[in-house]
Parts: C-alpha cells; structure tokens; sequence
C-alpha cells in the first residue's frame, strides 16, 4: 500500500483508539449504579417509539408499549451486537500482522461490543421481573449472526456502519429530549452512544477500505447481499412486531377487535422500521459513503429494495 495513504489513515484509526480510551465505562460502576428501572416512566422516548402512530393508546397503554419498545430495543442491540463481534474478529485476522494500530482500534472495538451485549442481557433481567410475563423476543441471535456472517464483508460493514450511525442519530434526535423517559435508560443510550461514537468512524474505514479492495462484479453482488441482509432485519421485525402486539393485547385490560389487533401490529412494525431500518437509511452521512462508493444503477437497486419500507414509513419519516 502506497505510504503516503498509509499514515493519515492510521492516525484517524489512532484518534479512535484515544477517544475509545477516554470515554470508557463500566456497566455497573458508570451506568447502572445500583438502580432498578422505574416502571412509572416510559423506556423509549416518544420520537423514537413513533407514538403518534398509537392514538388508540391511553396515557397507561402508551407508557407500556414504550417499555415494551424499550425491552425490544435492548435485545434488538444484543443481537446485532452478537454479529458484529464475530465479524470484528474476522477483521481483526485481517490485520494480525498489519498495521498494529488499526488491529488495537478494532481489539478495542470487538471488546466494547462484548460488553455492550452484557449490558443488554443485564437490562433484559432487571426488566423481566417488572413486567408481566409472557414477553417473547423471537430471532436467534447466533442463528442471525450466521446467516449475515455468510454474506459478503462489503455488505456485513454497510449494514454494520448504518447500525452504528442510526445509535447515534436515535441519541441526538430523541433520547436526552424526553422529560418522562426512565434516567436509568437515558444512561444506557448516553453511554452506549459514548462507545458508538468510535465504531461508527471505524466501520466507515473498514467499509471504505474492503470498497478498494474488492472487484466491481463483487461490489455488484455485494449489493444484492446488502439488499438481502435489509430484508432478514424486516423479516425480524415483522415478526417481533406481531409478537410485541400480541404481548401488548394479552396484557391491557381491554378487547381488540381484529381491525383493532392489525392496526397494532402495522404501528409497531413502522415504529420499528423506523428504528432499525429508515433512521439508518436517511442518515446523511452514511448516504454519503454509500453513494461514493456505488454507481447510479446501483444506488436505484437498493433504492427499489426500500421502496416499500419507505413508503410504509412515509408520514413518520416527515414527521
Ligand atoms: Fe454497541
Ligand atoms: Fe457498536
């Protein structure tokens, strides 16, 4: 590799590693502190649990579905979390005998993952006893984990990248603006965002660097796996959004009639597309490395792909 390209791009990865070491926490010290959750607040703000979409709900209902929303979104991290740290590892293979700093940026980054993953599982037992049982969080994190992992690495970091930027953009637009969000959940998004912050420059390097590597008939079908992995996460939703809605009705002391149950169901899936998928989507920054790096016919496949993801969440995304 030509060195003059070399150095500036080990001293972004060399920043990483400063910042990584700067803001570093530790779960029970720095974010639970010996707190329970308060099951009177809400868990997710309402921006982000697209609320609006719920006028059904009464004020009780709401704050329900919030902490419904909010135990979904735990586990929703654990798994994505789970992934991502096999596939650092990967990487980080990658460069065992490369450049020694960019190996110590992404050791640093697998390990935040690692604990990042043990911070939901733990929020995930200290919700369950607060909340009436029979709540059910469907997808197999190994099992996803193994269906994206068999997909090419250009896709795994774009997905990875959108992931690590759509934290960021869930903690600016929403979660420090809620007054009637639980302070311990505030903490865990401040703290997570904290860590992401890094992960997000550092995929985006990653992902810049396996652009440069690969072929243009790989980029082509590298697509079509981007394209692919954005349908698995719709699948989980569907499916988590039934099950959530479900959880929702068996647990409010009132009937839904079948119109009533599928305009549940429909809210809950756009709020988390909105989430998991369009937030990410309409991430100015990662519109941009994603149109650097692929042709115009390219940008329209994925495009189409999204179509009806986009429309689905139309009125939400102007909101
Ligand atoms: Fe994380
Ligand atoms: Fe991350």
């Amino acid at each position: 590799m030509d060195t003059a390209m070399q150095v500036p791009a080990t001293a972004r990865y060399a920043r990483c590693i400063e910042a990584s070491k700067k803001v570093r926490w530790e779960i029970d010290r720095d974010v639970i502190r010996g707190r329970k959750f308060d099951f009177t607040k809400k868990f997710v703000p309402d921006r982000l649990a697209q609320m609006a979409g719920f006028g059904f709900a009464s004020p009780a209902e709401k704050r329900f579905l919030s902490q419904i929303q909010g135990r979904t979104y735990a586990n929703m991290f654990g798994l994505v979390e789970r992934y991502i740290g096999a596939k650092l590892t990967e990487l980080q293979h990658a460069h065992a005998l490369g450049d020694q700093v960019v190996l110590e940026s992404l050791v640093r980054f697998t390990d935040e993952e690692l604990k990042h993953q043990e911070l939901f599982r733990r929020l995930e037992v200290m919700m369950a006893p607060g909340m009436p049982a029979g709540y059910d969080f469907v997808p197999d994190p190994n099992e996803v984990a193994q269906a994206v992992l068999g997909k090419s690495t250009w896709a795994v970091l774009a997905l990875t990248c959108h992931i690590e930027l759509f934290t960021l953009d869930h903690y600016r637009q929403s979660i420090d603006k809620d007054p009637d969000v639980s302070e311990l959940w505030k903490d865990v998004f401040l703290f997570h965002m904290k860590e992401e912050s890094q992960h997000a420059v550092l995929d985006e390097m990653e992902w810049q660097r396996e652009n440069a590597a690969i072929t243009e008939a790989q980029r082509e079908k590298a697509v079509g796996d981007l394209i692919d992995l954005v349908a698995a996460v719709d699948g989980i939703l569907q499916a988590q959004a039934a099950s959530d809605a479900g959880y929702f009705m068996a647990n409010v002391s009132r009937d839904f009639s079948r119109d009533e149950a599928q305009a549940l169901r429909a809210a809950l899936l756009r709020a988390y597309r909105w989430q998991y998928i369009v937030s990410g989507v309409q991430n100015e920054r990662f519109i941009t490395v994603l149109g650097e790096m692929l042709s115009p016919a390219q940008m329209k496949r994925i495009v189409t792909a999204l179509e009806p993801i986009m429309k689905d969440t139309a009125a939400l995304a102007s909101a």
